[in-house]
């Protein structure tokens, strides 16, 4: 999704702004833009496609310049085109705005504009802001003040004026905003990634904030216009860990670094084996009789497993909803339901809304998220911060197998707290990192079954029990970034209609490790060769009698059967990986995709 930056400050901006716009460019964007304030004007530079097209266009002659504000547009209002692309300015070119998010009342504000004889030269909704401003009269800040007023929506907002080169505004009411605080400098940024670099002391803007930065320092005012103090917080992610490390992409780098993140997340919840799981602060208490998960994409798939967990371990009834439909129903939620939200960015618009959804309802707000400070994480009751690290490929990788294993570290704790024996799950959770390495030394036998398949345009997933989330993520990975079209079902569904897809040419993954539903899987197999379906299957090493009914196999270390998820998705992530590869497509950045979608 959208993306700004901005820099004020003694160092040239252009190398600041475009190093920051590079390090948003994992979000997805289709066009670029950047502003630089020059002694009393406004350089404005847009174009629709990369950033390096953007930067081959920006001639060498502003670089004496010291502030300015950036853009990545990911398209809402209007196509990615050069003339859409942001900053947006108003007729005299005085203001000039960036954008994230959308105003609701685009029509009507539009049509007022162009009443009052403004020249609209876009289709965007920013540009009416810009435009908005003109009209008012007094400071650039109560000019802010008015029209925030005016807009209905959501925003990321950084503004700058040409005759104030000393000073730029920010506001924000939904999509994130972060203030970078220098020594007599400040970054702004849509995440942490831009600012890193740079320093490690943030200031993360609430809802409504809007600001004004200067070199007199910087004054934050709530949503009710009085001047308020926000923290600074100390990020402690290395900015390194946001590199690609000697990898062809970030997805790769972030795959290999699963036992890691996996090893981050135990040690922070099993200081040592002795005393078991310390997750203490996340105790439920006693009302509460339900629980409710709800995220978007691979972090609903992560809380179908919870799902089993919890419902197995703990013994509560656990729903879990598309976080896209639930914020439009009308669920039925008190304060005896817990809601669960899931999320890596902490920024999904829809999750957010969710959860917002049943705070009002009264009920109990748990996340698990991996972005400290993100909105999913300051709306929550309590939160549950993974340790993958920042993720920048856009197919979740790390993050996925870090939310299967803290949903079982909660459920330890929930079960514990319900005085449940969890002593034997202990042992094999220490192992699991080893195991996920051990699945990694595989990746030259799955690139070669990525040479087999990659010209295929459909493929199934299949799995039973806590490996159907996992077909079904391992469809998403696949369809996501090789663009073929990919299915996941519960396998025991197939005979219901999927089957008729089934022939000669038809790629079936079978999830089919070593667990309860094992037999079961077995039969739905079976009815995929009594078709000539091609049978791909992930079964536990040394499985010697399933290994027999698969066309190709994927041998993967045995776990508890809780735990074997965690391991199974590994080798359907490197598959999807090297057919994408192999298809020529960007895997870090495939089409029409955005790492944080903070709109609805
Ligand atoms: O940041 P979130 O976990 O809330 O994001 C949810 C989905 O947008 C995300 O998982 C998406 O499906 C990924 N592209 C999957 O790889």
């Amino acid at each position: 999704m959208c993306g700004i930056v901005g820099y004020l400050g003694k160092r040239e901006a252009l190398p600041v702004l475009l190093q920051s716009l590079y390090k948003l460019e994992y979000r997805g964007y289709d066009s670029a833009g950047i502003v630089l304030h020059l002694k009393d004007d406004l350089k404005i530079y847009r174009k629709k496609g990369k950033i390096k097209d953007l930067e081959l266009s920006i001639s060498s002659k502003h670089r004496s310049s010291t502030s300015g504000i950036g853009h990545t547009r990911w398209a809402t209002h209007g196509k990615p085109t050069d003339r859409n692309a942001h900053p947006h300015t108003d007729c005299k070119g005085n203001y000039a705005v960036v954008h994230n998010g959308i105003i609701e009342n685009f029509h009507s504000l539009r049509e007022y504009l162009l009443k009052n004889g403004h020249i609209l030269t876009s289709e965007t909704d920013t540009e009416l802001i810009a435009h908005l401003l003109e009209e008012e009269n007094g400071s650039p800040l109560d000019a802010l003040k008015k029209v925030l007023k005016k807009i209905l929506g959501y925003y990321a907002l950084g503004i700058i004026h040409k005759d104030f080169p000393d000073k730029i505004w920010v506001a924000r009411l939904g999509p994130p905003l972060i203030l970078g605080v220098g020594e007599g400098e400040y970054f702004i940024a849509s995440d942490y990634n831009p600012i890193l670099p740079f320093t490690k002391r943030v200031i993360i803007l609430e809802d409504g904030d809007f600001a004004e930065i200067s070199f007199e320092g910087l004054k934050i005012f709530s949503r009710e216009e009085k001047e308020v103090e926000r923290g600074i917080n100390c990020i402690d992610w290395d900015p390194v860990m946001a590199e690609k490390g000697g990898f062809k992409h970030f997805m790769l780098k972030e795959i290999y670094e699963q036992p890691e993140a996996l090893r981050d997340t135990i040690l922070a919840s099993i200081p040592d084996t002795e005393s078991g799981v310390r997750l203490d602060e996340f105790n439920l208490p006693k009302r509460i009789n339900r629980i409710l998960i709800v995220a978007c994409g691979t972090s609903l798939h992560a809380g179908l497993v919870g799902k089993f967990y919890i419902e197995n371990l703990v013994g509560l009834s656990v729903e879990v909803d598309y976080a896209s439909e639930l914020r439009y129903r009308n669920p039925v939620l008190d304060k005896n339901t817990l809601i669960l939200g899931i999320s890596q960015s902490g920024e999904t618009a829809d999750t957010i809304a969710s959860l917002k959804l049943g705070k009002e309802k009264g009920a109990l707000i748990f996340s698990i998220c991996n972005v400290k400070g993100s909105q999913i994480d300051r709306l929550s009751d309590r939160t549950f911060i993974t340790k993958a690290g920042p993720e920048i490929g856009v197919a979740s990788t790390k993050a996925f197998t870090t939310q299967l294993l803290s949903l079982f570290l909660l459920s330890l704790q929930w079960a514990k707290q319900k005085g449940m024996e969890i002593e034997k799950y202990l042992g094999e959770l220490q192992k699991l990192p080893l195991l996920v390495e051990k699945i990694l030394k595989k990746d030259e036998e799955i690139q070669e079954l990525a040479r087999l398949f990659f010209k295929k345009e459909h493929f199934l997933y299949l799995g039973r029990g806590l490996n159907y989330p996992i077909a079904l993520e391992g469809a998403l990975k696949l369809k996501e970034i090789s663009y073929i079209h990919a299915e996941g079902y519960p396998a025991g569904e197939m005979k219901h209609g999927p089957i008729a897809l089934i022939d000669e040419n038809m790629p079936v993954v079978a999830i089919a490790t070593q667990d309860t539903h094992q037999k079961k899987m077995v039969a739905n197999m079976e009815e995929v060769k009594a078709r000539d379906g091609i049978l791909i299957c992930i079964i536990n090493e040394g499985d010697l009698e399933i290994k027999k009914l698969c066309d190709y196999s994927i041998e993967v270390p045995k776990t508890d059967p809780f735990l074997q998820p965690i391991i199974n998705i590994v080798p359907l992530q490197l598959l999807a990986y090297h057919i994408a590869l192999k298809r020529g497509c960007d895997v870090d950045q495939p089409r029409n995709l955005a790492k944080s979608v903070t709109v609805e």
